[in-house]
């Protein structure tokens, strides 16, 4: 084992106790809430300021660990990061060739996106720089960000087995612009190429098959690079990014997270009498994929005020119980709804039919094997179901019985799925962790309670 790694993760909360919750049969959930901001333009915001030269001012960030830890590295790596109020920041950039080698392990907690944006963001960077994560990051995969990263002339000083965290990284001046094809539909992998590519003499080219979330792509327009987006294919991508461009500090106003308001959503949905509103969340079409499939299965939710703001689609969505019918939900719509299979598995409890969800190998590499924790948890609330390879199909009922305990494995969105779940089950459902739920959604908790949810 060498000096910079250390035995026990950099943090996380399997160190403290585990904090099991019980959701109950709720009444009626009913009012209007703002959940809180995109966790994907949340980490995007800082680090984009950390590269400009100016003060790029950040409000409605999502306060949530997993965007803190973020800023804590950009603050590590030569930013100055001020929060002048309830997601209310500033971050003034180190500039283009700025930034500082950090004194100590920059740690991203439960976080695969701050860690992969960040290894690509020192990439063309003179820093070295040494990255980590709880458990659950540890176990992770970074092979797919390292292989493209390496070409293009990052060394890797130290890795545990397998590329995995904690590991060390040498960025260069002298990063060399790459075509890549990324090998799978994956917005953090797109990321940390064009973020290293900003250091690169020529054009950097990331070509997708399946278009994934495009807030990176946006970020550089929005802050002054040269970036072009063209189709490739059916569904895919062809983005083309003009190296060493000088990023300019520019506002960043975050719309709520659509993942976020996906669990106030189904709850609406399945829990008799329900009439939810949730305002100003974003829109953009790579990321409505569960939009698309609950309107699909007859799920009632008005579309209100869509309009644009800094950027992007939002809109105020009104959603009401509904009686939800099964369906098959094809493979390339799973990058717009990657994180929402676990809510959506929770949805197809309470739908007629089959719900056939296809194409899910991702879910084995998220915070947990999802498809995994999903399956175990509708197992213990007592939902039909089967996982066919890498498709899952649930058989939902009229009545869900639930129980638990549900294992959550360090996973934030499956303690919310299937607290959700215990909403309109017969019996209930208990959790063995909510702790998690801090990472992306710390406001959860008393969301949930003051819509009517009962959660013990
Ligand atoms: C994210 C990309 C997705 C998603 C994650 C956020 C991003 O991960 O699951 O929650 O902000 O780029 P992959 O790139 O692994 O698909």
């Amino acid at each position: 084992m060498s000096a910079t790694r250390s035995a026990a993760p950099a943090s996380g909360h399997g160190d403290g106790p585990a904090q099991p919750a019980t959701a109950l049969r709720s009444p009626a959930l009913t009012g209007r809430v703002r959940v809180p901001g995109d966790k994907s333009v949340s980490h995007r915001a800082l680090i984009f300021g950390l590269f400009a030269e100016g003060i790029t001012r950040i409000t409605g960030l999502l306060e949530g660990e997993d965007v803190l830890n973020t800023a804590k590295a950009c603050a590590a790596l030569g930013a100055r990061v001020t929060r002048r109020g309830p997601g209310d920041w500033e971050v003034e950039g180190a500039g283009a060739n700025g930034l500082s080698t950090p004194a100590t392990p920059l740690d991203f907690g439960n976080s695969g996106t701050g860690v992969r944006l960040m290894m690509g963001a020192v990439a063309g960077q003179d820093v070295t720089a040494t990255f980590d994560g709880d458990a659950s990051l540890r176990g992770r995969p970074m092979k797919r960000v390292l292989d493209p990263l390496t070409t293009m002339g990052v060394e890797i000083v130290d890795s545990a087995e397998g590329g995995r965290l904690p590991l060390t990284l040498r960025g260069s001046t002298d990063t060399k612009a790459i075509t890549y094809e990324t090998p799978m539909p994956s917005a953090q992998v797109k990321s940390a190429v064009l973020l290293a590519g900003l250091g690169a003499a020529g054009e950097t080219v990331v070509i997708e098959r399946e278009a994934t979330r495009d807030h990176t792509e946006r970020m550089l327009a929005h802050f002054g690079a040269d970036v072009r987006v063209e189709p490739h294919g059916a569904h895919g991508r062809h983005i083309t990014l003009k190296g060493r461009p000088t990023l300019v500090a520019a506002p960043v106003d975050v719309p709520a997270d659509p993942s976020s308001a996906a669990f106030p959503l189904v709850a609406a949905l399945i829990v008799p009498g329900s009439d939810v509103t949730l305002t100003d969340v974003m829109m953009n079409p790579l990321r409505t994929g569960l939009i698309t499939t609950l309107l699909e299965m007859g799920a009632s939710i008005e579309v209100v005020a869509e309009r644009t703001e800094g950027g992007e689609r939002v809109a105020d969505l009104r959603v009401r119980h509904s009686r939800l019918k099964g369906v098959e939900v094809p493979p390339e719509r799973a990058p717009a709804m990657i994180d929402e299979y676990p809510i959506l598995a929770v949805a197809a409890a309470f739908a007629e039919g089959v719900t056939a969800m296809r194409g899910l190998s991702e879910l084995r590499v998220k915070e947990s094997d999802r498809l995994a924790a999903v399956a175990d948890g509708l197992a213990a609330c007592g939902v039909a179901h089967e996982v066919v390879g890498d498709d899952l199909l649930v058989t939902g009922a009229a009545t869900v019985k639930g129980g638990g305990p549900v294992a959550t494995h360090m996973d934030h969105r499956i303690a919310m799925s299937f607290l959700v779940l215990g909403l309109a089950s017969e019996e209930g459902v208990s959790v063995d962790d909510v702790a998690f739920i801090a990472t992306s959604f710390p406001t959860f908790m008393p969301m949930m309670r003051a819509l009517g949810a009962v959660i013990a």
